[in-house]
């Protein structure tokens, strides 16, 4: 195979935005206890966070943490969570059937961004509770003082307000599963109205609607259509989840996937301004990609217990990835960011242990999953502006989705360093694709570095025991002859090449 891009600076799509960058923390499995939170780790500091994890948070990247759910925040009250812990109620998380101690609450929580040098992005309940509950946890975070709320948080050692400014009006709240499930209409109105409340206390926040859980939901199109109309001027961002895993050992259609999220992006950016057009709106409401990520849903692991079984921080969700997986998440943040003027924000789901880049054994080892190399990367090297590539590549059949280019691109261009990123991936499953990008656009350029994340076996895992024998690694095959850029891409392989 043999790929060609073209590329040109004055052909920008948008910035990379930090906040593509996010990541995702909830009261799931292990992810907070005995993930971020393992008080008997020997590198525990006086919250009970683990030091080793928040080293690791530093080193992927990641920009906000979307916090306290997913399904969990549809049966949240915040207000368990904040004063002595020895004080705090535990309560039946109906969404994992699992019992919830809280040890850890917003004010843990806000400390923890602090120490990781993440933003929050605060999520409330808006499945069994509704406007004031709201209001109430946005005055304890927000308000100066001289207030019940604010003054509560002062009492419990925070004087300044956390000044949270991005905030998710309830979570997937289309699914049939979410605890206080609603209509289009019902969550939509709900939306508006606590949005509306909210900016009374705070009109500089930034509010995220639910969009829908799956483009696959029977409800998706209407869903944000009918909701984006309830609560268009009230919103700042609509959101998207979506998981993919390999299906029936489809690995062509899965190492695709990044096609359903392209498609999933844009018909969101359809529907939400069709209502722009239809409402005479000046504003565009934007993507919080706010869930995403790799996930065997079907496996058993992802099953929470049930009966009269309601563990504390039971082991759920904890899929280990392979080489193949990594690929994917590459690709996903390659759709991501060739959206840059509309996919505002994202964030991986999740952050440790449930779904994760990052895994811990219980006051012992952390280690790093295959899929945290291409996130860590690209965070790390993305740069500048988002350029439109027009990529020229072979296709290949897929059972999901049709005829798919092999090979998948996105290229960054930092005007001020000159520097040049190119994030590439190789959809094949038997066959090299030699890339070339044309670069004669941008002067003179060097290759700084070329990584690449592959492995004769694209099932190789990563265990707490073996987790870097298979590394990105410098591909030697990065040349630049007569202004044009070529290297070779193995198979079910994901690749970054920088230039300056
Ligand atoms: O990330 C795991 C779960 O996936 C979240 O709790 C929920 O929002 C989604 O269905």
């Amino acid at each position: 195979h043999s790929a060609v891009l073209t590329i040109d600076p004055a052909f920008a799509l948008g910035p990379v935005r930090p906040r593509l960058f996010g990541s995702f923390v909830e009261h799931l499995g292990r992810c907070v206890y005995s993930g971020i939170h393992d008080p008997g780790h020997p590198t525990a500091d006086a919250d009970g966070f683990r030091e080793d994890v928040i080293e690791l948070t530093r080193e992927l990247g990641v920009s906000t943490v979307r916090y306290p759910g997913g399904n969990f925040v549809s049966g949240y009250r915040w207000e368990d969570g904040i004063g002595p812990v020895a004080d705090r109620p535990r309560r039946l998380d109906l969404a994992w059937h699992s019992t919830e101690p809280n040890w850890v609450g917003v004010d843990e929580y806000m400390r923890w961004c602090r120490k990781a040098g993440v933003e929050p992005m605060m999520a409330v309940n808006l499945g069994t509770r509704g406007v004031q509950d709201a209001l109430d946890l946005l005055e304890y975070c927000n308000v100066p003082g001289g207030t019940h709320f604010s003054d509560l948080r002062r009492a419990n050692g925070a004087e300044e307000p956390y000044r949270i400014r991005l905030w998710c009006l309830g979570n997937e709240m289309d699914g049939p599963w979410q605890t206080g499930h609603k209509t289009p209409q019902e969550y939509g109105r709900l939306a508006a109205e606590t949005a509306r409340a909210m900016r009374m206390i705070d009109p500089g926040i930034e509010l995220v609607a639910c969009g829908s859980s799956g483009r696959g939901m029977a409800t998706f199109g209407t869903w944000e259509n009918v909701v984006l109309t309830e609560a268009y001027d009230q919103v700042d961002l609509v959101s998207a989840h979506a998981y993919y895993w390999e299906e029936d050992g489809d690995l062509t259609s899965f190492l695709a996937s990044a096609v359903d999220m392209d498609r999933f992006i844009e018909d969101v950016v359809a529907t939400a301004d069709a209502v722009r057009a239809a409402g005479k709106h000046e504003k565009r409401i934007n993507i919080s990609f706010d869930e995403w990520n790799v996930w065997y849903i079907h496996r058993a692991e992802s099953q929470p217990p049930s009966g009269d079984d309601w563990p504390i921080a039971p082991v759920l969700l904890e899929d280990r990835y392979n080489v193949a997986d990594a690929v994917v998440v590459g690709n996903l943040l390659i759709s991501l960011l060739r959206h840059a003027d509309r996919v505002h924000a994202a964030s991986l789901a999740q952050l440790v242990n449930v779904i994760a880049p990052i895994m811990t054994e219980p006051g012992g080892r952390v280690w790093k999953q295959t899929i945290f190399h291409p996130f860590a990367l690209t965070a790390r090297h993305a740069a500048g502006q988002v350029l439109r590539a027009a990529i020229d590549s072979p296709t290949v059949e897929t059972a999901k989705y049709g005829e798919v280019p092999v090979l998948d691109a996105v290229v960054t261009h930092d005007a001020e360093t000159g520097g040049l990123v190119v994030l590439a991936v190789n959809r094949s499953t038997s066959e090299p694709t030699a890339l070339e990008v044309d670069l004669s656009r941008l002067g003179d350029l060097a290759v700084t570095e070329a990584l690449t994340l592959a492995n004769p076996d694209h099932t190789w895992t990563a265990t707490a025991d073996d987790s870097t024998s298979v590394l990105p690694e410098a591909n030697a095959t990065a040349t630049i002859t007569d202004g044009r850029l070529g290297i070779e891409l193995p198979p079910v392989s994901w690749s970054v090449i920088r230039l300056a």
